[in-house]
């Protein structure tokens, strides 16, 4: 394992991202061996900290990996501590001070690496101030990464975007989307473009339609301030659920390249129609969930939960239907889901290939179709594939039976491979940005959901519910028995 020498500055320092995320995922890069002796991290934040308060925080949030003490103490060495507040650039100068220091102690050949792991609303200020106390002049690279949300709309998105780009170019930007980096949704390119019996038969000729469901079974937690402003259709759809949309829809590239992979996600996502609005209330729904017993636990309603408006019209599950327009997907449809408080926390994308044409076994009635295939990919908390097939019934006579082919992942494979967030942060340290998003992705996926954005908006009344630990509102198996489809995966 290559060492990777680098300097990072974490904006948010003190968060619940940096501590749940962050932190274990860069230890479990240095007990690899990625990170050695050549790294370090400057953690700031408002709060006033200590670096050895800051190295116990570090400490406590890798004790899930259960380091030798000796271990725990060797990383959090080299984490550094700065109160930080970016909006004065007296703040700056102390900040370049310590990396200079850093530097030079650590030899990190000046690569530096800046995460925004806070509220956007400062990061023009903070690139800003990268550029002008000359934090980012130095010999190395110096690289952004992002969390979302980036923006919450086209415009606002624009707005951010260009006072990014004033000073980092595209090429030092990684726009973190963490569903970019789980190992089955990296999986996507590996069965299509490795498997020509798939990808040979992977268009509107044989495929029936496809659909993406991204369920979780827990609330909002303690994000009730931000999710309120947010909904699903921000926090799921603009981002994790369209970038599988675009994995899914691409053309082949040429090659696997960070280049030509995010070419041809742009192409597809520049297919996607963009709904008037009349269309977005036609073919998107959404709800919120109320209160309800299941599997023995009471749960709240969602305008009960804390910070969220007790008349919020805010929706927890989208349900809808895409429609891509090119030669490939003509008259195919996409069909999304994704909702807080679900029946259970899972993640899969079902393939429904079309039927055989006639059905040869049943004489009487040779228009009455067979089963469909479907190949599943079963992102989480199982990873693996399955396809369905229709086989001969075991015994006399001739029925046919629907069979599956199974695979998953065992536990300790999930249990041992690389976390999203682990995986993303090599890549940036490398400079490889295929499992981020371009600007041109962000942008495109902003103009698909604005239209259904506004046309909910106008909409007055409340909006449609549905009972916790159900999988969402009648509404939306209505969207999709009018197209005379139906959801494969019912839990
Ligand atoms: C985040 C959303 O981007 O993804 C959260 O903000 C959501 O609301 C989370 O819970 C889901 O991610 P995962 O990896 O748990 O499926």
């Amino acid at each position: 394992n290559e060492e990777q020498i680098a300097l990072f500055t974490i904006f948010g320092g003190t968060g619940d991202l940096a501590r749940r995320k962050l932190y274990p995922s860069l230890f479990r890069l240095y007990r690899k061996g990625f990170l050695k002796n050549k790294f370090a991290v400057i953690g700031t934040a408002r709060r006033e900290w200590t670096d050895d308060y800051y190295r116990e925080v570090i400490t406590t949030s890798i004790d899930a990996l259960s380091p030798t003490e000796e271990e725990a103490l060797a990383f959090s060495s080299h984490f550094y501590y700065q109160a930080h507040n970016v909006m004065d650039s007296a703040h700056y100068h102390s900040l370049k001070e310590l990396a200079d220091e850093l530097d030079e102690k650590y030899q990190l050949e000046g690569n530096r690496l800046f995460y925004l792991a806070m509220a956007p609303n400062f990061f023009g200020t903070i690139v800003d101030h990268l550029k002008s106390e000359q934090i980012i002049d130095t010999r190395g690279y110096s690289r952004l990464i992002i969390e979302k949300p980036f923006g919450s709309s086209f415009e606002s998105a624009q707005q951010l975007n260009e006072q990014i780009r004033a000073v980092f170019n595209e090429e030092q930007i990684f726009r973190i989307d963490h569903y970019l980096g789980k190992e089955m949704i990296q999986n996507i390119s590996a069965v299509r473009f490795g498997n020509y019996i798939f990808e040979s038969l992977w268009n509107n000729h044989y495929i029936d339609n496809i659909q993406v469901t991204l369920a979780e079974d827990l609330g909002v937690e303690d994000r009730g301030g931000y999710y309120d402003k947010s909904g699903a259709l921000k926090d799921m759809i603009q981002n994790h659920i369209l970038q599988v949309v675009a994995l899914l829809a691409m053309e082949v590239p040429n090659t696997f390249s960070e280049k030509t992979i995010r070419e041809e996600k742009i192409k597809a996502l520049k297919a996607v129609r963009i709904y008037s609005e009349e269309e977005a209330l036609e073919n998107f729904v959404r709800g919120q969930y109320v209160s309800n017993t299941f599997n023995g636990k009471d749960i709240i309603s969602y305008r009960e939960e804390t910070n969220v408006a007790p008349d919020s019209r805010t929706e927890t599950f989208v349900a809808g239907k895409l429609v891509i327009d090119n030669f490939r997907w003509k008259g195919v449809p996409f069909y999304i889901r994704t909702g807080k408080q679900l029946t259970t926390k899972a993640a899969r994308i079902n393939v429904v290939f079309k039927p055989s044409p006639v059905n040869i076994f049943n004489p009487e009635d040779v228009c009455k179709t067979l089963p469909q295939n479907i190949l599943t990919i079963y992102i989480q908390p199982t990873e693996g594939f399955s396809l369905t097939l229709n086989g001969k019934e075991v015994g006399p006579g001739f029925h046919l039976d629907p069979v599956k082919l199974d695979y998953r992942n065992t536990a300790e494979i999930i249990e041992n491979s690389p976390e999203a967030y682990e995986k993303l942060v090599l890549d940036a340290l490398k400079g490889d940005a295929t499992n981020f998003t371009h600007w041109d992705e962000v942008s495109q996926s902003w103009r698909i959901v604005d239209v259904i954005r506004q046309a909910w908006d106008k909409e007055e009344g409340d909006i449609p519910t549905y009972k916790a630990g159900t999988m969402g509102p009648a509404e939306a198996f209505d969207l999709i028995k009018r197209e005379n489809d139906d959801w494969v995966w019912k839990p």
